[in-house]
């Protein structure tokens, strides 16, 4: 497994790889890997020849400066899982590398960012819309790995890729959970152990208010219900818990079972915020 860090050291590889044929596979993570990143390597390495992991904590992805300041920072143990998992090769670039400068541009994703994660992270998927962008240039992947965990920054990356004609496939990957249910997430590490048993509170929202849909009760009744269940956790604080359209991430008043729907939530577990969301009609 190659540790690249710039640009000059993948040319070299990239031409390589290119001269050959070979298809490459890009991981974009932040690190702190976990199963669920694993999943998308593992599904890299069956679709790719050649994979390549990227890490990099980007800065301007986050609205939040505590929250980046305290991401976590594993790169060693990363390293040995991507190894023990025959990565080819980790990108792990600084952030002179990824921003010479401060970029100027600004993407707006119009109605897809008008909800949800849009709302409550102003400018998030500006930064995320960047830094993706930046790396499919920096990396040139015939295909690139999300987790489906993130769904909305599945729906953003789709519509660049789109709106900008980039020649990327993309391949989404299921959400890996813990055996309790809970969504794996980098963040997971942050949370307290108290924290970490009131955090249940995500799936199992999710999950009661899909059986009470399907089982006829109006969409408003099952929203303040899963309201009221938050208020009795102390340690949780619901921010949304919205049925929208997966693809448009237009936002539902009523459940219809003949339309295409998922529920997401976001809440914070003390000082940690985590999101999670679950089909209901794919
Ligand atoms: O999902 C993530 O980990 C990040 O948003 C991504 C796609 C690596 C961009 O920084």
């Amino acid at each position: 497994m190659q540790v690249v860090h710039t640009r000059a050291d993948w040319h070299e590889y990239w031409l390589r790889s290119i001269k050959s044929n070979k298809s490459i596979g890009l991981v974009p993570t932040m690190g702190a890997l976990h199963e669920g990143h694993l999943d998308l390597v593992r599904k890299a390495k069956e679709e790719s020849d050649v994979v390549v992991v990227s890490i990099f904590v980007n800065p301007t992805q986050f609205n939040n400066q505590e929250d980046f300041e305290n991401y976590p920072n594993t790169l060693e143990s990363d390293l040995d899982k991507l190894s023990n998992e025959n990565v080819d090769f980790v990108f792990v670039p600084d952030t002179k590398t990824i921003y010479p400068e401060k970029p100027v541009i600004n993407i707006n994703f119009g109605e897809l960012e008008r909800v949800l994660e849009g709302t409550f992270r102003p400018g998030h998927f500006n930064g995320v819309g960047i830094v993706v962008s930046k790396l499919f240039n920096l990396i040139r992947p015939h295909k690139a790995f999300f987790g489906q965990k993130d769904l909305q920054q599945t729906g953003i990356i789709k519509q660049l890729v789109k709106d900008l004609s980039m020649e990327v496939d993309l391949i989404i990957v299921p959400t890996r959970r813990e055996e309790d249910g809970l969504a794996m997430s980098s963040r997971n590490m942050r949370l307290s152990t108290q924290e970490r048993n009131q955090s249940l509170i995500l799936i199992n929202s999710l999950i009661k208010a899909k059986q009470e849909l399907l089982a006829g009760k109006q969409w408003f009744e099952v929203q303040n219900q899963i309201k009221c269940d938050f208020e009795e956790k102390p340690l949780a604080s619901l921010e949304y818990f919205e049925l929208i359209h997966p693809e448009r991430f237009t936002r539902y008043s009523k459940f219809d079972e003949n339309q295409k729907s998922s529920i997401c939530v976001a809440a914070y577990l003390g000082k940690i915020r985590l999101i999670d969301n679950l089909p209901i009609i794919p």
